[in-house]
């Protein structure tokens, strides 16, 4: 079970980072944090290209940088845009590869916090028993 503190902690994280988002072409800057089981948060911001499809999400990105550090499970994902906006199908996918059906936490700029889970965001996702 996650605390309040921690989630508190895993927004103010997404939300600090936000501040490095590259998005000089679309000015939507995203922040994510990931929380992971011995308590570690890894943070990841979009980073966007002037060849615009080369662009990689916040999410992404945060999951890059824990499987970099050797972590591979994700307890809880906090996301903050300035509108609250949701992951993208292909970050969804993304999450789902390392996190069962974790808490995330949509916020906005305002405050305002959205709670759902990762298995609501993608039901039925494709997955490795898939490829057995
Ligand atoms: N973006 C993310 O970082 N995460 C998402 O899940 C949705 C979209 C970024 C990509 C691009 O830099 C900007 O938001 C606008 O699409």
């Amino acid at each position: 079970m996650i605390s309040e503190a921690q989630r508190d902690q895993l927004i103010a994280a997404a939300t600090a980072v936000r501040a490095n988002a590259y998005a000089p072409y679309s000015n939507y800057k995203v922040g994510a944090a990931l929380l992971t089981a011995d308590g570690r948060i890894f943070t990841g911001v979009n980073v966007e290209n002037a060849s615009y499809g080369l662009t990689v999400c916040a999410e992404r990105n945060a999951i890059g940088k824990m499987v970099a550090e050797g972590v591979g499970e994700i307890t809880a994902v906090a996301v903050v845009t300035e509108n609250g906006g949701s992951p993208c199908g292909a970050c969804r996918q993304v999450l789902v590869e390392f996190g069962a059906d974790v808490p995330v936490w949509l916020c906005d700029l305002a405050g305002k916090i959205h709670t759902t889970t990762l298995y609501s965001l993608i039901p039925n996702h494709f997955g490795p028993d898939h490829l057995t």
